[in-house]
């Protein structure tokens, strides 16, 4: 875990997102600190626009977005270090042949000692030692899911930012895909639909129409979201 808080901030300030000439996310400002933020919210409420500016994958219109003391906008290639991102469709990430090469894929630069013997060890810790060699076609949705997430948590992120990694997984992967990213060292940002697992978080915040709604203990958030939903 990080030590100290104030290395874990998430910070956006006065942030508006426009597209085609409308806001989808409205003056939009709020201070994260903690290990496990759930973000909840019905479809189109902005959940996925929020996810997307704290790696910049996403621009803000007006405002602006800093994550552990960089700014989003100015700093692109220490975020890109910093901050993983885990799609809700694996095959958006998962981009050579096989589970070992796309592994090492996320450690390039490194030596080829330090890849081979950190893509065995990923391999293993995540059941995955038996495909490592077998194309990643070949994989079952949860593997594939596991294998994306694997080749963001390599690359040890202080941020892991996951946008709705369980929906398309059945209950069983879903849980294991839920358990791995809670127990992960780094800070995690995740958007879901799975209230349950949202409730695990530390804290929630939820969106409604492009604007956030609400902040505070994720329980609270989770139920505050259940009798908006009626
Ligand atoms: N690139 C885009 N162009 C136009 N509208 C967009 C774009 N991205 C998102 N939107 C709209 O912004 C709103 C919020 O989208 P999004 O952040 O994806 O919501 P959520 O993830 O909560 O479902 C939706 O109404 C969506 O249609
Ligand atoms: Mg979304």
């Amino acid at each position: 875990m990080l030590p100290d808080t104030s290395l874990r901030r998430i910070s956006v300030d006065g942030v508006r997102v426009d597209r085609d000439g409308r806001a989808i996310l409205f003056d939009m400002s709020v201070e994260l600190d903690s290990a496990r933020i759930a973000v909840i919210g019905a479809n189109g409420s902005g959940k996925s626009t929020f996810a997307r500016l704290l790696n910049g994958l996403v621009e803000p219109t007006a405002g602006r977005v800093s994550v552990h003391g960089l700014d989003v906008a100015r700093e692109r290639s220490a975020i890109r270090r910093r901050v993983g991102f885990v799609f809700t469709d694996p095959q958006a990430q998962i981009l050579m042949p096989t589970p070992a090469e796309d592994l090492a894929l996320s450690l390039r630069g490194r030596s080829r000692e330090e890849i081979a013997e950190r893509v065995s060890s990923v391999l293993a810790e995540h059941g995955l030692t038996e495909t490592a060699d077998a194309p990643a076609s070949a994989l079952s949705g949860g593997q594939r899911q596991l294998l994306a997430l694997a080749s963001v948590l390599i690359t040890e992120p202080a941020l892991v930012v996951a946008d709705e990694p369980t929906t398309l997984l059945d209950l069983r992967n879903a849980r294991r895909i839920g358990d791995l990213l809670l127990a992960q060292p780094a800070q995690l940002v995740l958007v879901t639909h799975d209230l349950e697992l949202a409730s695990r978080c530390d804290i929630g915040v939820l969106f409604d129409e492009g604007r956030l709604i609400a902040v505070g203990e994720a329980r609270d958030v989770v139920s505050r979201y259940r009798r908006m939903c009626g």
